[in-house]
């Protein structure tokens, strides 16, 4: 299914971006696996360097041509949130772009999360959406003043969904025939979300807000079923969507229809 195919995974050493090239893998793909260690491109995209490392080797990896790119390194302390889940995931996008142009079946999507539910701050968005880093960490410090520290997240995610719902459509990715999409992941048995499971109380209030049974928490793997069709051949047409791989958690959330 991904024979003759080359992909990006970014936070490929670990959770959901391990499990996601593991699938490509084990389907024939090559995948050049990026994150800040165990990884064949070491980068933090948390910094402008980092991200400028992540295009130039990557670039150098693939010989000029990638098929898919997995936008997924996330997650993170506060101080990142909007560094490493809105402007690291868009460069590496924006990015690799170019790398897509060769492909016969070109690709890409991102990771997000139901985080993206949480309030919205419209300043931290409409500073996002403009590529102003500077103001959109000093609207976030201002709006949310690091008290609740999912807020952020969820405001970097948010973005991350609007930029690409609306970047998908236009002509550098839509016009060459690139879907772009986005998975907002529910809740998934990663380090990262660790925190949440082994907290009683965290997991029987995450564990309420999800009605499919059988699927809290997400295995890794499940999650990278979605991602890895996203970034597949077989889906040709889907552009533009934030799907939600979360046992109907943002249905729920939503509340009355
Ligand atoms: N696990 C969940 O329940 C869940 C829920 C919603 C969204 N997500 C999203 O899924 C994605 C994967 O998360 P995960 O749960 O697999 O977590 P994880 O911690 O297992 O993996 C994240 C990877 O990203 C890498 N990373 C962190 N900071 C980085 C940086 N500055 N530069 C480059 N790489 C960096 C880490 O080294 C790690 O390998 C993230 O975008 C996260 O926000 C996860």
């Amino acid at each position: 299914m991904h024979q003759d195919r080359t992909y990006a995974v970014t936070g490929a050493a670990s959770g959901i971006g391990a499990a996601t090239a593991r699938r490509l893998r084990e389907g024939g793909g090559r995948v050049i696996a990026c994150d800040l260690h165990d990884a064949d491109v070491t980068a933090d995209l948390a910094t402008p360097e980092g991200r400028a490392a992540l295009v130039e080797e990557v670039g150098r990896l693939c010989g000029g041509r990638l098929d898919g790119v997995v936008a997924n390194a996330g997650g993170g302390m506060p101080d990142i949130h909007l560094a490493l889940n809105f402007f690291g995931a868009v460069a590496t996008l924006e990015g690799l772009r170019p790398l897509l142009w060769q492909s016969p079946a070109p690709r890409a999507v991102a990771t997000s999360s139901i985080a993206c539910l949480r309030t919205p701050d419209p300043t931290v968005l409409e500073a996002c959406l403009a590529m102003d880093e500077p103001a959109a960490v000093a609207a976030g410090r201002e709006a949310f003043r690091l008290d609740d520290p999912l807020a952020l997240y969820g405001a970097a995610k948010l973005a991350l969904n609007s930029w690409c719902r609306r970047t998908a459509i236009e002509p550098p990715w839509a016009g060459a025939g690139i879907p772009l999409n986005v998975v907002a992941m529910g809740f998934f048995d990663t380090p990262a979300a660790a925190p949440i499971f082994a907290d009683p109380d965290l997991r029987a209030q995450a564990a309420a807000m999800v009605p499919l049974a059988g699927v809290f928490p997400g295995r890794p793997d499940q999650a990278a079923a979605a991602l890895a069709w996203c970034v597949g051949a077989e889906n040709s047409v889907m552009t533009a969507q934030v799907v939600f791989v979360d046992g109907g958690a943002e249905r729920r959330a939503l509340g009355a229809p």
